[in-house]
Order: structure tokens, then C-alpha cells, then sequence
């Protein structure tokens, strides 16, 4: 709790990412890592794994951007900044952990974005979603982005702002939560197929909340209908084990994974 406080008021972040509950996130998720680490081991293990394969297929290596960098638990770090000249992460917020781990590597810039275009459009900065890669990932020395387990947790904190509220964003009202959440799935998937950079994508799919004869108790589609094709890599992520959510509940995900995605 008092570290939670202290990472709260200690973490860079601007006013947008704390009003809208992007930081308070950020904190919680390095909380639930922490609690979860054994149970979530394989899932990060697997990401990698993933991303290694795709820096191994890459030619030239200029410049790699990662989407939804975080607390770099699922992203090899070290990898990455053997294998190119430059490496930059993208997150609305920059935990203080990843902070430390770079601050002593030249090559690797933290750069703070909304990468949901949607931050604009619920602070009131704009009548629409926007467009949302920042422009280094469509820059000619760009040979790889990465989305790091980023696309299910887009649409997380815009919709649950617009279904929460009595007042519509733009063209977006209460009642239009799922068809707001698809466009932005969708909207992430279009920007990173426009890119001429290879593409690794690694995303988790959908939710089960399962008790602990393995019934099924609930089923959640993460990406709000949109299918990505087959993926080369597939593996179930336990993110909540039995006694985080609930003594007899867990949460399980199905998760994908692509070294060179296209749509
Ligand atoms: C499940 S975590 C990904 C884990 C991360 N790759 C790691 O290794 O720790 C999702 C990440 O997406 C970021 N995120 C969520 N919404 C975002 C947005 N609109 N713009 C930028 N980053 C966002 C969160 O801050 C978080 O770091």
C-alpha cells in the first residue's frame, strides 16, 4: 500500500494519464505482477520468446519500436539492444522500474504516448479518435515494431470512462461501449498494417473465468469481435490464479503471438 503511494506520487506522468487512471494502472499491474510472478512466468517466458524470434528474421537493424513497453516483463530487453542501433519504448506511463533499467543505455529512449487515440477525444482535445502511432514507428530506419501484449488493453479504460458516464464523447454515447472498443482494436491493427516495418504482435485474445472443478463461468471476447488470423505461437496466460480474484475463481487468457504480422 505505502509503495503503491510512493510510486503514485513518484512516477512521471502527465495530467492526462493520471486523470483518466492510466497511472493508478501502471501501479497496480507492477502490484499484480509482483503477486503473480510464478503464475505468470510462463506467459512472459513465452512473449519473449516471441519477440526473439522476430528480431532473429530481421535483416537490417536500425531502429525497433515496442508498443506498450510497461514494466518490460514480457519484452528482452537486453535483445533488443544488442540487436539494433536504437531501440524506443512507447507506454502512456513509464513505470520507475523501467526507468532505472535504462537510464544507463544510450540507445534506449522512453518516449510517452496515447497510443489508444482516445485520450485526446475524453479530456475534451478532440471531437473524434484520433490516429495514434507516434511517427518513429513509420520512419524509414524503423525495421520492427513491436506490440507487446498492448491491443486487449486499449479499449480498457476508454470505454469503461464512456459506458460509466452519462454524456457522449464526440459521436460515441453510453450505450455505444462495444462498438467504441472495436474501433479502437481496430484502429491499432490498421495503423500498424499501414507500417512497411515487420510487425510482431503479441496479444491476448480472450478471457475465461474458470472454478475449480474447470467449469467455465465466463467467457470475455478482449478484442471486441475483431480476429487476427492464425498466429504462429498460441498459449493460455494465467493472469489471475485461484485466490486473486476470488478463493474459488481464476482467470485465464488465450493469447497470440506473431513474428512478422500482417493483416
Ligand atoms: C499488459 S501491459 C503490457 C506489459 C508490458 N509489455 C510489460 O512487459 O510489462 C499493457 C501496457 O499497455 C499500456 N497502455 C495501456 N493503454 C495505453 C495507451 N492508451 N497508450 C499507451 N500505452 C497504454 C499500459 O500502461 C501497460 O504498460
Amino acid at each position: 500500500m505505502i509503495r503503491d503511494l510512493f510510486r503514485y506520487i513518484a512516477t512521471p506522468a502527465p495530467p492526462a494519464q493520471r486523470r483518466l487512471g492510466y497511472l493508478r494502472d501502471s501501479i497496480w499491474l507492477q502490484s499484480r505482477a509482483h503477486r503473480c510472478r510464478a503464475a505468470w512466468a510462463p506467459h512472459l517466458a513465452a512473449s519473449r520468446d516471441v519477440m526473439r524470434a522476430a528480431i532473429a528474421t530481421r535483416g537490417r537493424r536500425d531502429t525497433v519500436v515496442v508498443l506498450g513497453s510497461g514494466l518490460l516483463a514480457d519484452v528482452p530487453l537486453a535483445a533488443l539492444t544488442d540487436a539494433f542501433r536504437r531501440v524506443v519504448l512507447v507506454d502512456a506511463v513509464h513505470p520507475l522500474a523501467t526507468r532505472r533499467a535504462v537510464r544507463a543505455l544510450a540507445q534506449v529512449e522512453l518516449l510517452t504516448a496515447d497510443l489508444s487515440g482516445a485520450m485526446a477525444l475524453l479530456t475534451g482535445h478532440a471531437s473524434d479518435l484520433k490516429p495514434c502511432l507516434p511517427p518513429v514507428c513509420a520512419e524509414p530506419g524503423t525495421d520492427l515494431v513491436i506490440s507487446a501484449n498492448l491491443l486487449s488493453q486499449l479499449p480498457i479504460r476508454p470505454v469503461a470512462r464512456l459506458e460509466g458516464g452519462r454524456r457522449a464523447y464526440g459521436p460515441w454515447t453510453p450505450q455505444d461501449g462495444d462498438a467504441f472498443g472495436r474501433r479502437i482494436v481496430e484502429a491499432h491493427l490498421a495503423d500498424l498494417a499501414r507500417l512497411s516495418a515487420q510487425i510482431c504482435l503479441v496479444t491476448d485474445l480472450d478471457e475465461t473465468e474458470e472454478d475449480r472443478a474447470g467449469h467455465v463461468v465466463e467467457r470475455h471476447d478482449l478484442l471486441y469481435g475483431v480476429a487476427l488470423g492464425a498466429s504462429d505461437h498460441a498459449w493460455t496466460w494465467e493472469l489471475a490464479p485461484f485466490g486473486e480474484i476470488a478463493r474459488g475463481r481464476r482467470l485465464l487468457h488465450q493469447v497470440a503471438g506473431f513474428t512478422d504480422w500482417r493483416p
